[in-house]
């Protein structure tokens, strides 16, 4: 396909319940364990790529700034992907917009190479079906794969290009909400792809954690398809906070947790002594992210905002990544 062509994708965040932590092949971004997330209709991005005849540099534009140095160094290695399946020459234009504090471990990425992946394949003439889109948005970050479908989405680690690729799960009548603690939202310290990086190689809780990941990603499937909330949050919250383990046993040590996470987490335990259903689960930040039922929103928005002095945004389940017109 020659000449300027253009379109414009939304994909949702999505955030993991069983955990994606560490890469077997950094390259291909496979996983070293399968996970499973809910996408959230609060958090999303929308983008717009635009193919130009002429060939230079792409230049990508987030939120109004430009973005250099690595992060678009990675936008255009994941171009440069795209444009070679589809045969194409000619830098493109990209224009991406958060409605999500980036890299505040809201697991912006996870929207943003879904987003990218089908408006820069749909741009380029490509017909993807959800499959092959899931494995494209896997090479621009591994969460991204999930991202492209909505509700509860199962990311099967595979061992190659092919058999890595998420699918969406039978979830019928679960229709939980995730109370988000917005901790710190300026840019984290160390990046999650740093982060995992360290912990895969000099963390000797790494393995052990990601060996009971099997067994957490079979209870959790077979807790979110009955919509057992309970069952969903416990394996949730020992998940994460097993990761964060992995985490603060790296050499050197990587900690995202900040004081009011502590007291997020302890406003969660509170909660659940009081006999409501919350459960806590974090990313690579601060943010804490309590799993509870719809009717108790409020009172947990409230519990944790009392706790840790912080905002707090819920978010439910939100849908697959779609292609739009742009306004
Ligand atoms: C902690 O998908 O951002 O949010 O593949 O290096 O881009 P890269 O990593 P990324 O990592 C997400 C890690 C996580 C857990 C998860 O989403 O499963």
């Amino acid at each position: 396909m020659t000449g300027e062509t253009t379109a414009t994708a939304v994909a949702h965040v999505n955030v993991a319940l069983v955990k994606y932590w560490g890469k077997r092949d950094a390259e291909l971004v496979i996983p070293w364990t399968s996970s499973l997330s809910m996408t959230l209709d609060a958090f999303r991005t929308t983008t717009t790529v635009r193919f130009l005849s002429a060939e230079g540099e792409d230049e990508v534009v987030l939120d109004g700034e430009p973005v250099t140095g690595v992060a678009r160094q990675r936008v255009n290695a994941f171009l440069d992907l795209v444009r070679a399946r589809a045969g194409r020459v000619g830098k493109a234009l990209v224009d991406s917009e958060n409605a999500v504090p980036t890299g505040a471990g809201l697991a912006s990425s996870s929207s943003g190479f879904a987003a990218l992946a089908l408006a820069a394949s749909s741009a380029c003439g490509l017909e993807l079906d959800a499959t092959a889109l899931s494995r494209l948005a896997r090479r621009g970050s591994g969460s991204a794969s999930r991202s492209v479908f909505g509700g509860f989405a199962l990311w099967h680690a595979g061992h190659d290009d092919k058999s890595s690729y998420a699918e969406p799960l039978e979830s019928k009548g679960f229709d939980p909400v995730m109370v988000v603690a917005l901790v710190d939202t300026a840019h984290k310290s160390v990046n999650s792809r740093d982060a995992m990086r360290r912990t895969v190689e000099t963390s000797p809780l790494f393995q052990p954690w990601a060996g009971s990941a099997a067994a957490d990603l079979k209870e959790m499937r077979a807790a979110v398809e009955r919509a057992d909330l309970d069952a969903v949050g416990e394996v949730a919250e020992r998940n994460a906070l097993g990761m964060h383990a992995t985490m603060l046993a790296a050499r050197p040590a990587v900690r995202y947790f900040a004081p009011a996470t502590v007291a997020a987490l302890d406003a969660v335990l509170a909660l659940r002594r009081a006999g409501i259903s919350a459960y806590a689960t974090m990313d690579a930040g601060p943010n804490v992210k309590i799993l509870c039922h719809r009717a108790d929103a409020d009172a947990v928005a409230e519990a944790v905002r009392a706790a840790a002095g912080c905002p707090t945004a819920v978010a439910g389940t939100g849908p697959a990544a779609r292609l739009v017109t742009p306004s």
